[in-house]
């Protein structure tokens, strides 16, 4: 029986209070938990993105900023964290400060109801953080509103793996070590809901429909180490 909620806004609060009570040693336990992956994996979803110094750029979900801060390495673009986590874009903004990165802002705000005009975006990114909305249509339907034409967006989040033998050894560690590890270091059950939350999210194929389903077209799928991870791609009409 699910111990979490998965869906619709009591979901929402419960996952802001989640992220604003982890956001301290969100950070570490990403590197830790990971066994540094993660960085992997972020650099690797950037790759297939069509960055450019002068892309504007929408960060959903931004959390701690990583994604803003790897883009801000290769490219002088302006970005726009956005999360709903209070506690999570403190952490991001002290690290800005920390480093001096110019044009990454942050704002607290709900992926489903975008404080933004039309059209605003050449690309959006989301890392780890579009299974934890409460409503995936409502969110889709306002990354394709505030993308331009021929705008990008770019999910990356965890998958269950195909691989049986691989599968096998992750989900001991992902359903049973990860959330020890999480609870004792932590103090939440975050880590909990994280093996939770992947069983209960989409299937590649139902989030390719429903990225569809929002009117984007070209959509694509790939899977990175075993398919634990993937990345999903969609472009904006050129209207
Ligand atoms: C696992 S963290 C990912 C953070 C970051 N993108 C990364 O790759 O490390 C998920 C983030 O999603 C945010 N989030 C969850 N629901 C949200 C919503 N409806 N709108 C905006 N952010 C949301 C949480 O507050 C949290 O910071």
């Amino acid at each position: 029986m699910a111990k979490f909620i998965h869906r619709g806004n009591k979901k929402k609060k419960q996952v802001q209070k989640m992220f604003d009570d982890i956001s301290s040693s969100y950070n570490f336990l990403n590197r830790f938990l990971s066994f540094g992956i993660d960085k992997y994996w972020r650099k690797k979803f950037l790759k297939n993105l069509p960055l450019k110094n002068d892309s504007y750029v929408l960060d959903v979900a931004t959390g701690t900023g990583d994604i803003g801060f790897e883009i801000k390495k290769r490219y002088s673009c302006q970005i726009i964290g956005l999360d709903y986590s209070s506690k999570m874009l403190d952490i991001a903004i002290q690290k800005a400060k920390k480093s001096n990165i110019k044009n990454f802002t942050f704002i607290q705000g709900d992926a489903e109801a975008l404080p933004f005009d039309d059209n605003t975006f050449d690309i959006i990114t989301i890392s780890y953080g579009f299974r934890n909305l409460g409503n995936f249509e409502n969110a889709l339907n306002e990354f394709y509103r505030v993308l331009k034409p021929n705008g990008t967006l770019g999910i990356l989040e965890f998958s269950q793996s195909k691989s049986k033998i691989f599968s096998f050894m992750f989900n001991l560690y992902f359903n049973y070590i990860l959330p020890f590890l999480g609870k004792l270091i932590s103090g939440s059950n975050a880590y909990q809901y994280l093996p939770e939350s992947v069983t209960k999210f989409a299937t590649r194929d139902e989030l390719i429909n429903l990225m569809k389903n929002s009117k984007f077209i070209n959509c694509s799928m790939e899977d990175i180490t075993f398919g634990v991870t993937s990345i999903f791609i969609g472009k904006k009409n050129i209207e």
